[in-house]
């Protein structure tokens, strides 16, 4: 059972959860991949609601949103096994299929092709409306030096000049799931 909200309604808890990793789905044909992200904005621009995500180039998720041009973003609405976010966190879906590892339940959407995750039931349905690679040169020396390292490994995370692409999807459905 599915039920439509208004994502602003819910814009507090997206970004209260954020910061212990909530999950961005996509997929491509029929492999659902997702990963933990913990950057992100929900806002309006162009008159329009938007969720931006951050996504590194060396991701899976980035080739597939590429691809496919929608994702869904899925947001906790209480806390969840641990195991799930280091799983989705740190592996990638060029190498292992997640969801099936973990045993997600997937939720088909309401306007997108990508599903939403059951044990992430606050669901943004996202069609990808504008992309931007992040700009060096506009980035201050201490963050580049903090996130984009060019010494492999010099990071807290272990990367190296692995940029972040912004990608605007604007919010066209959104859903809660409930039993
Ligand atoms: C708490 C947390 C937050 C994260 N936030 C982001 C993020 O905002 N953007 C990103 O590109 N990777 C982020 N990551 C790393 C990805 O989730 C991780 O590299 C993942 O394995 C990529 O999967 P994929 O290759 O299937 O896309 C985060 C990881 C954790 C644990």
């Amino acid at each position: 059972m599915k039920k439509e909200i208004n994502a602003f309604d819910y814009a507090g808890e997206v970004c209260k959860a954020m910061p212990k990793g909530i999950l961005m789905t996509t997929k491509n044909g029929e492999f659902t991949n997702t990963m933990v992200i913990g950057w992100g904005h929900i806002g309006i621009e162009w008159g329009k609601p938007i969720f931006v995500a951050y996504v590194r180039e060396s991701r899976h998720t980035k080739t597939m949103v590429e691809n496919q041009g929608e994702f869904t973003v899925n947001v906790p609405t209480c806390d969840v096994d641990s195991n799930i976010i280091k799983i989705c966190g740190t592996k990638s879906g060029r190498d292992m299929d997640k969801i099936k590892e973990l045993g997600l339940h997937l939720v088909d959407s309401n306007v997108v092709s990508v599903p939403g995750i059951k044990e992430f039931p606050l669901t943004l349905e996202c069609k990808v409306i504008y992309k931007q690679k992040q700009d060096l040169s506009a980035i201050p020396e201490e963050i580049l030096k903090r996130y984009y390292p060019e010494i492999p490994g010099a990071d807290f995370a272990g990367e190296t000049r692995d940029f972040h692409y912004a990608y605007y999807g604007e919010i066209v459905g959104a859903y809660l799931i409930e039993d």
